[in-house]
Formats: C-alpha cells, sequence, structure tokens
C-alpha cells in the first residue's frame, strides 16, 4: 500500500483499479472520445491521440497488464508530460523511479484490491461497460473503503514480507515517495486540476485522501510521506 506516491501514478492507477462505477465507466475504451477535453486536444496533437489509443490498448487488455504490474504502465507514463497534463520533467523523472523502486509495494496494493473484491468489479466493468445495480449497491463508502484498508495493514505487511522477506516498505521505494512530496510533485497545478476534475464527477476530493495516505504509509513503515501537500493546499518552500 502506498496510496500517497503520488497521486497522480495513483490516479493513473484508479483508472485501472478504481473501486468507484462511474469511473469504470470512463475507463471504457475510446477514452479521448469520452473526454471532451482530452477529444479537443488530441485532435490538433498527435502525440495526444496516440497516447489515448495507447490507453485503451491497455484497459482493452486489462488482464495482462495485471499480470505484469506497474511495469506495464511505463509506456504511457510520458503521456503525463503532454498536454492537458503536462507534469514537470523532474516530477515525471520521479514517478518513474517510484514505479520501478515499488514494485512489491504496488504488488501488495493490487492484492488488497483483489481481496476486496473491488478488482473484479474494476475489471468487469471495464470489459463489459456495465456494473450491476446490485454491485453499485454492494462498494464500499469513502469511509468504509478507508477503515478496510488500515484494518488490511497487518495483512498487507504480512504479504510484503511473503515476497521481500522485510515486513515494511523498503527504504528505496520509502525515499522515492520522499522525493516526489519535497520535489512537491502533487503540488502542481495542471497535474492536479486534471485528475481532480475527473474525480469530481464522482464526489471525490483529493484533499479527503492526504492523511489516509499518511497514514497508509506510516502504517507500512515509511516515515517520508509526512509532509505531503496537494494543489492548492500547499505551503512554499
Ligand atoms: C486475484 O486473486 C485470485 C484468487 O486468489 C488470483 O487467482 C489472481 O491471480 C489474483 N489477481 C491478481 C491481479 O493478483
Ligand atoms: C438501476 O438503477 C438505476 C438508477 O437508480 C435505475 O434507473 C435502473 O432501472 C436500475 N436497474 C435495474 C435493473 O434495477
Amino acid at each position: 500500500m502506498r496510496a500517497a506516491a503520488g497521486l497522480i501514478a495513483v490516479a493513473a492507477l484508479a483508472v485501472l483499479l478504481t473501486p468507484h462505477p462511474a469511473m469504470a465507466q470512463s475507463a471504457i475504451t475510446g477514452l479521448c472520445d469520452k473526454d471532451p477535453e482530452l477529444a479537443e486536444i488530441s485532435a490538433s496533437n498527435p502525440a495526444v491521440a496516440q497516447c489515448c489509443s495507447q490507453f485503451d490498448a491497455l484497459l482493452a487488455n486489462i488482464d495482462a497488464v495485471l499480470a505484469q504490474g506497474v511495469t506495464a504502465l511505463v509506456p504511457v507514463m510520458s503521456c503525463t508530460l503532454l498536454p492537458p497534463v503536462e507534469l514537470s520533467q523532474e516530477c515525471y523523472q520521479d514517478l518513474l523511479s517510484a514505479g520501478a523502486n515499488c514494485y512489491y509495494e504496488t504488488n501488495v496494493m493490487i492484492q488488497f484490491f483483489n481481496e476486496t473484491g473491488l478488482l473484479g468489479t474494476a475489471v468487469d466493468a471495464s470489459k463489459t461497460g456495465e456494473v450491476s445495480n446490485e454491485t453499485v449497491a454492494s462498494l464500499p463508502t469513502e469511509a468504509e473503503f478507508k477503515e478496510q484498508a488500515l484494518a488490511y495493514l497487518p495483512t498487507a505487511k504480512s504479504n510484503l514480507k511473503a515476497m521481500t522477506g522485510s515486513d515494511t516498505m523498503n527504504p528505496i521505494c520509502c525515499n522515492t515517495i520522499g522525493k516526489l512530496i519535497e520535489d512537491k510533485c502533487a503540488c502542481e497545478e495542471k497535474p492536479i486540476t486534471f485528475v481532480q476534475s475527473r474525480l469530481d464527477k464522482v464526489g471525490m476530493k483529493i484533499e479527503d485522501w492526504i492523511e489516509f495516505g499518511k497514514e497508509v504509509v506510516s502504517g507500512m513503515g515509511c516515515d517520508s510521506a509526512q509532509d505531503l501537500q496537494a494543489y492548492p493546499a500547499c505551503t512554499k518552500p
């Protein structure tokens, strides 16, 4: 679990792993067609259009992505440099580094989504384009989700130990999370505005996840997320 490892990375994963049906709906292939802002930009920017088709291809083959883990996302990571996201080069490098160094930690997070059934729901939704009403009714609320995730921490630690021999986050992963926060990557206006405007549609606010993110990261034995801030609530260095 590393919910604070760059809200941008999490947002990208959220499209794949989201527990929320409305987000799952938007994850169905045709990303640019369904998103008016992306549709407009991609019409005049071939690189953005190319990113949209790469992303659609990933979602169409979601089982392969899950089998491969975060490395499957590397080809689309550079898309975060393009409009409308326009992540800085520095934060893009930080993100790649976190992805590469937090491999097992990410697997533990995917296991959590799998064991709660949320992963299956998101995968089904991305395949069929539909989420049944019973499924919607069974999804946890934000408060329930946070409670479930925190209660899962001991399991997450023992799962991590089974993979790495240690029940705490590896120090390099912890450092890369620290670097993302030190570089104020979640304070960059365009990327966060982009993510937040999509989350608005499902009533999620990034600011409501900051404390939770810190708690999860510190629960995994890493202290480097304590200064996490997100746009617009960022203090000057
Ligand atoms: C999810 O759990 C099932 C059953 O334990 C397992 O077969 C599957 O590989 C898991 N999927 C992922 C992506 O971890
Ligand atoms: C599911 O819920 C929607 C919205 O409340 C409703 O319009 C629809 O009829 C429901 N579908 C079924 C199969 O119950």
